[in-house]
């Protein structure tokens, strides 16, 4: 009597205990294979969405792309590609927050997924297209040189034994490092880089054309532009290459923006009958 119950205890034991672990086991596994097929869906239109906001990565301090305005006593960033990423963000239905960083680290922001999307005057180049993509391009300008007045500098081969003001990781420096004889300081923002030339203690600042317009038309006593922009590059925003489905959204937004005129009314704004706050 006492040998059965003590089997059918045991028997019952083991029952529970193989039910308790094969339940736990398949259910381990059952939210393991949920959890892997969620990262797989979970595509960031799909994400920007849910959570309601668009999520930029720029660096203020580019004017007319986008910059600091105070209106109505509130510091806003504002610009030609501050409204482009309004017109993504209102395509998805979803509010644009942005994020103002130096221009160096919006695009590694861009690839820990700090941020959706790369938008500061980005330069399609080479070297970005290894770890990220582009858009198609949104619009086309050269680098230029600002310089004070009486530097003397007229054109690059003068800048032979000059300092280089130059924003970390623009093409501006890789341009600035190809100049012979030339010497570079490195500057997180450019307004830093612009003081520095207003107080001369560098010789030139090289920036894209309207920015380097937008600069002088501030401070016409003090600085000049100097020669021809120094290349022709196209601006795009800058995709995870794997968000292909975002990459479509952004296109489109172009697309229908140049097709509704809105996009020449924009470069009108901004670029043409632009005046830089003084
Ligand atoms: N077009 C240049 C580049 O792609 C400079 C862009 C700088 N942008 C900015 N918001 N500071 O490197």
């Amino acid at each position: 009597m006492a040998t059965k119950k003590f089997f059918l205890t045991l028997f019952i034991l083991v029952f529970i205990t193989a039910a308790v672990l094969g339940v736990t086991g398949c259910g381990q596994k059952a939210s393991q294979d949920a959890g892997s097929s969620q990262v797989e869906q979970q595509d960031t239109v799909d994400k920007i969405k849910k959570a309601g906001k668009l999520v930029i990565g720029t660096s203020a301090d580019y004017p007319p792309f986008e910059f600091h305005q105070v209106t109505g006593g509130k510091d806003e960033i504002v610009g030609f590609d501050i409204d482009i990423a309004k017109a993504i963000a209102k395509e998805l239905g979803v509010d644009l927050e942005i994020k103002d960083m130096a221009f160096e680290s919006i695009i590694p922001a861009v690839l820990s997924k700090t941020v959706d999307l790369g938008i500061a005057g980005f330069t399609i180049t080479e070297e970005r297209l290894k770890s990220v993509n582009f858009s198609d391009p949104y619009i086309d300008g050269g680098q230029q040189i600002i310089t004070y007045k009486g530097s003397g500098v007229k054109s690059k081969e003068d800048l032979n034994g000059k300092t280089i003001g130059v924003q970390l990781g623009t093409t501006g420096e890789e341009i600035a490092k190809k100049i012979e004889g030339a010497k570079l300081k490195q500057f997180d923002k450019v307004g830093a880089a612009v003081l520095d030339l207003m107080n001369k203690r560098v010789e030139a600042v090289i920036v894209d054309l309207p920015v380097a317009q937008a600069f002088v038309t501030n401070n016409p006593d003090k600085l000049e532009l100097a020669g021809e922009p120094l290349d022709d590059a196209a601006k795009a925003v800058v995709i995870r290459k794997e968000d292909q489905k975002l990459l479509d959204v952004v296109n489109k937004v172009i697309k229908d923006l140049k097709d509704s005129g809105e996009y020449d009314r924009l470069v009108k704004e901004w670029f043409v009958d632009y005046k830089p706050a003084s």
